[in-house]
């Protein structure tokens, strides 16, 4: 049965319309072709405009002095936002992440961690990504020939890479990565630790306890890490106070992980449902760069972030009103007919790819880099040892709508 336009726009804010691709970008493709601003009113959240086309969401995110970032970053259940502001007010920290602010503050901050993300810092990492992605093949290989894919492989890599960089001991990786699934898994009742916001907001507050103990601790005695760095950073000669300090930490933790682990899972699962293209690519691994490029595209693990109008502006034949929020949608923008060629063909030479799965402008990714090296790493090391592969059952989405992809791939291979 076809979908109306108003049903595909409350889709946008379904977790489980996320945990099934084809109704997702079914939705996505009629919102894109008959309503590409439109208003959503959802039960459960508060109203906003969703923006499917590619042009239309780099004209907001270029326009970032009029959509601002503050206060509603990203779609939060109304019962959770209530919630927090209710925690604010009486005490407890808020989360002030570079996603939560605007300029000035926002590019006084990210300037404190740029320079360890430079591809040029990130070339310096490179051997360390390297021993860890060979590690994780190792694993693949150990597990015998039969695994889910995600759980026991992909969703340890990229968070072992990025505690590395912070400087947190190996031994803490276990509790990040399961504080880090919780938090981004909120929406998935597979992931979440449980039903209520006060039970979300605990696994906020235990991020902020584990981060406050490492700021003091850096303080103390500062290492040559990306921690040391966040935790004796000033502004204007002034340290950074706890809760910014924390915020930082806590953005790299978990913007790094699951967005770098889904895509990982995607690209292989879409190499799996494509053997033309992996065999294309293991014939040609010069390919492998733009092949990274396309799995990027094709999973696009961010679903949204939001923005708020300052003032009223006018897009295509809508007027935003100030204070109304705009919701722009990643995955629409990364199959938009406009831009890409037959977008939902997965082509490991596809060039150029203009894909916005890293977002555009003052917010884009801090991590892409990292990001990049990672997953080609990861490909570089498993298609040099890779024989057979193929599904051993069905794969299955997170319902969510922030940051997701594939939670289980099961997975029959064998390997050098
Ligand atoms: C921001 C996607 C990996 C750190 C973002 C944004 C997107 C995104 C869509 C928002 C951009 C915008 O608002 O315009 C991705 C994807 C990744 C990935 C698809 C993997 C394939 C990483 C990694 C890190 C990271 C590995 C590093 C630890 C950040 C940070 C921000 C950010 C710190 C906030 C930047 C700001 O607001 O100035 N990312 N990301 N990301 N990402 Fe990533």
């Amino acid at each position: 049965m076809s979908l109306t336009v108003e049903e595909a726009g409350r889709a946008l804010a379904d977790p489980q319309a996320y945990a099934d691709d084809d109704r997702l970008h079914e939705a996505l493709a009629l919102l894109r072709r008959e309503a590409p601003v439109h208003w959503v009113e959802p039960e459960d959240y508060r109203p906003f405009w969703a923006i499917t086309r590619h042009a239309d969401i780099m004209e907001i995110e270029r326009n970032h002095q009029i959509f601002l970032n503050a206060p509603r970053p990203q779609l939060l259940p109304a019962a959770l936002d209530a919630e927090v502001r209710r925690k604010v007010e009486q005490g407890a920290p808020a989360l002030r992440t570079l996603v939560h602010m605007d300029d000035p503050d926002h590019r006084v901050t990210r300037a404190i961690g740029a320079d360890w993300f430079r591809p040029k810092a990130m070339r310096a990492l490179e051997p360390r990504i390297r021993e860890l992605a060979r590690r994780h093949v190792d694993r693949l290989a150990a597990l015998g020939g039969t695994c889910d894919f995600v759980q026991q492989v992909a969703a340890h890599y990229p968070l072992y890479v990025i505690l590395s960089l912070l400087g947190l001991p190996e031994s803490d990786f276990g509790r990040m990565l399961k504080l880090t699934q919780e938090m981004f898994g909120g929406d998935d009742g597979d992931m979440r630790r449980g039903e209520t916001p006060e039970e979300k907001m605990a696994v906020l507050l235990d991020f902020f306890g584990y981060f406050q103990e490492l700021t003091a601790a850096r303080r103390r005695h500062p290492t040559d890490d990306l921690a040391s760095a966040i935790a004796n950073a000033t502004v204007d000669g002034e340290p950074l106070n706890d809760l910014d300090t924390t915020s930082y930490y806590v953005i790299i933790a978990t913007a790094g992980h699951d967005t770098t682990s889904s895509t990982i899972s995607g690209g292989l699962h879409a190499l799996i449902e494509n053997p033309g293209q992996l065999d294309r690519l293991r014939a040609d691994p010069t390919l492998l760069p733009l092949a990274v490029e396309e799995m990027i595209r094709w999973v696009t693990p961010v679903k949204e972030f939001m923005r708020t109008a300052n003032r009223d502006y006018r897009l295509g034949d809508v007027t935003i009103r100030e204070g109304e929020s705009v919701l722009l949608s990643y995955p629409s923008g990364n199959r938009d007919e406009a831009v890409f060629d037959e977008p939902f063909r997965f082509d490991v030479g596809r060039d150029p790819n203009k894909h916005l799965a890293f977002g555009f402008g003052v917010h884009f990714c801090l991590g892409a880099a990292l990001a990049r090296i990672e997953v080609r790493a990861f490909f570089e090391e498993l298609l040099s040892r890779l024989e057979t592969i193929e599904l051993a059952g069905r794969p299955e989405h997170v319902a969510t709508t922030f940051v997701g992809g594939l939670k289980r791939l099961p997975i029959r291979y064998r390997l050098r």
